[in-house]
């Protein structure tokens, strides 16, 4: 039964754009599964199209349950060889934010009206990849915050500097007391969102990013 989808899928590729292709594929997918979770798939494949950055926060404050669920995800984030070599320092106190959004020359000033600020940090010496565990855990943050209704925005940390040359991760560690051999990756800031934003325009989506069996091939 998946042969013949497969095949007519294939000549389904040929006619269409392989958007049109994946569609397909996921209808017959659906009818050979009665018990698919397309429904909660779509509603995931929303939420990856509504999240976008949000730098203005209403004054609202966040709710406990919401505090919680946040950092949920965090804790449930894929990690390398399950080493979970990443921390999280919650900060919501209105001084400490606004300190922190000069951890930046730019992009980072938005902290200061944040309801929440998830510094995430990772130990190296506890993964040899924790750049990526780390960024995989803000991620995680973001999407849950998007999930909860909330607005959310990434702030590098990394291989960024405040305006007076001060690497922002000293500036952070300074600022929060955090060891030094733990590493800053990023600040996630979250709040309810001070403005409305477009959806991702799937018409902006770069199709020829994707490649085919081979690189570059037709
Ligand atoms: C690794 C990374 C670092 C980022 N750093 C910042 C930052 O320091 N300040 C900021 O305002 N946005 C930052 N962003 C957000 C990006 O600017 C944003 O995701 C991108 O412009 C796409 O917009 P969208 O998130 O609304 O789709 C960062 C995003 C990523 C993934």
């Amino acid at each position: 039964m998946y042969d013949l989808y497969l095949y007519d899928a294939m000549s389904c590729f040929s006619l269409f754009k392989f958007e049109v292709f994946i569609r397909f594929l996921r209808t017959k997918l659906y009818i050979c599964n009665p018990n698919s979770e397309l429904k909660n798939m779509e509603r995931f494949s929303d939420l990856i199209k509504n999240r976008r950055s949000m730098r203005k926060f209403s004054d609202e404050e966040l709710t406990q349950d919401e505090v919680v669920t946040l950092l949920k995800a965090a804790l449930m984030s894929p990690s390398s060889k399950r080493s979970n070599c990443w921390q999280f320092v919650v900060v919501d106190d209105k001084e400490m934010l606004e300190r922190l959004s000069h951890c930046k020359e730019i992009g980072s000033a938005f902290l200061k009206d944040a309801a929440l600020a998830v510094v995430v940090l990772a130990d190296p010496l506890a993964s040899d990849v924790w750049i990526e565990d780390a960024s995989i855990a803000s991620l995680m943050i973001q999407l849950q915050a998007e999930d909860l209704g909330l607005g959310s925005c990434w702030v590098q940390i990394r291989e960024r500097y405040t305006a007076e040359g001060v690497p922002s991760g000293e500036f952070v560690h300074a600022a929060l007391d955090i060891p030094l051999q733990l590493q800053v990756l990023s600040i996630i800031a979250v709040g309810h969102k001070g403005m409305e934003r477009k959806p991702f325009n799937e018409e902006h989506l770069q199709w020829e990013k994707i490649h085919l069996h081979k690189y570059g091939a037709e």
